[in-house]
């Protein structure tokens, strides 16, 4: 079974209002070098593939660390994994940290792909998100991608933002296509608890974007993208030139991965591991010779059944029941084949023997569909 690296960087200049991800706006240089330090003791430990299939190098911001330590970062993958032999190399780009000799570091060290956050081109829309950037520093940082010779470029958009319009939307399209993406991610706005925003939705102060307008945002997108030639291959996932994301698809199809950095979880054919959350308490793991897994499962077949159909129905291929089948040695029908007529009689999915997919229908409710599979 081929095996993924994901490489958690958990720093960022700001914390933005929106993000639940495992980040702080921590400056400290000495923390930036104990983060170092540690990740490349848990590399000797933690023990990943020496060529892993492919690398996801993300966080929080990895942009953020200074060029001389961004070039450590890479220093210590170097040691302990093979990054030239990967499918895919990928490390997140924030536009206000990444710059030219970031772009070259990176490249030279191996990575072939650069998922920038734009998230917007609005400066009001960018100012409510809480983020450090203008659309000047999203058009710089692509363009110094580009120079520094990255062919592949991919950049994260949000929508359905309160009382952002259809048109508003299209002008971000918009203006990201002219940036000529090779990968674009959309994703629709989540109020997550415990940020800034899901407290003041708790509290009143904000209202969220009608489901109307959401499912009209969702359907312009894949019109738009559309016509520009891109293939939504996963539900906020579309392909261009640079074709889907490796890493993105391995998670989709439940492969295995290794997760080092704080909070990053791992996945070894059942078991599933979340390193421990805060920097401090992960890194004290560390230099106790620790592993430093907080918390740890091994799922149940009818669990993994249920997270590969869940999963893999994002994808617009949908799943192979047979491969899921021969993958987690039992017949799938008596978890699930109940719940797949259900919803093929609704119309919102589709059985070709072996596949099932969503049909145009059933991805404008997937998150819906795809949850029924988790309660098998
Ligand atoms: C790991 S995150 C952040 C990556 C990078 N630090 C940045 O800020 O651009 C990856 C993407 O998830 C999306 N995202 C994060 N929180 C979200 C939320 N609450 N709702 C919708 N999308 C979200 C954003 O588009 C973001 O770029
Ligand atoms: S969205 Fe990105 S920059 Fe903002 S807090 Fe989350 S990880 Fe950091």
């Amino acid at each position: 079974m081929r095996t993924s690296l994901y490489v958690h960087v958990p720093f960022c200049v700001v914390k933005c209002g929106y993000c639940d991800f495992n980040s702080y706006a921590i400056a400290d240089h000495v923390a930036h070098d104990r983060f170092l330090a540690a990740l490349d003791a848990e590399l000797a430990i933690a023990d990943p593939p020496r060529r892993p299939y492919t690398v996801f190098v993300g966080g929080g911001t990895p942009t953020y660390l200074d060029a001389g330590r961004f070039a450590k970062l890479f220093e210590i993958l170097g040691h302990h994994v093979d990054l030239a032999s990967a499918a895919e190399v990928t490390v997140e780009c924030n536009p206000e940290s990444l710059t030219r000799e970031k772009a070259a570091i990176a490249l030279a060290a191996g990575v072939r792909r650069a998922s920038v956050g734009a998230q917007s081109f609005d400066a009001a829309r960018l100012r409510w998100l809480d983020r450090a950037h203008d659309a000047g520093a999203i058009r710089r940082a692509v363009g110094a991608l580009r120079d520094a010779g990255f062919e592949n470029v991919s950049l994260d958009l949000m929508y359905a933002l309160p009382g952002e319009t259809l048109a508003d939307w299209k002008s971000d399209l918009r203006e990201a296509l002219e940036l000529q993406p090779d990968h674009l991610s959309c994703y629709s706005l989540t109020f997550e608890r415990g940020t800034r925003l899901g407290r003041e939705l708790a509290a009143g102060t904000v209202e969220p974007a009608s489901e109307t307008i959401d499912a009209a945002m969702f359907r312009l997108t894949r019109e738009h993208l559309g016509a520009a030639g891109f293939r939504a291959y996963e539900i906020s996932n579309f392909a261009g030139r640079g074709g889907p994301s490796l890493h993105n698809d391995h998670y989709w199809l439940q492969g295995d991965y290794v997760g080092v950095g704080p909070g990053a979880a791992s996945h070894r054919g059942g078991w599933r591991g979340t390193n421990l959350k805060t920097l401090d308490a992960w890194a004290r793991a560390i230099e106790a010779g620790l592993l430093p897994t907080g918390e740890a499962e091994t799922l149940t077949i009818p669990r993994r059944l249920g997270e590969a159909l869940w999963l893999g129905l994002r994808r617009a291929d949908g799943v192979d029941l047979d491969t899921i089948g021969e993958r987690l040695g039992t017949d799938p029908a008596p978890h699930a084949a109940h719940i797949i007529d259900r919803f093929v009689e609704l119309g919102l999915l589709e059985r070709s023997g072996s596949r099932v997919r969503l049909t145009e229908g059933g991805v404008l409710v997937a998150d819906s569909v795809a949850v029924e599979f988790l309660a098998t």
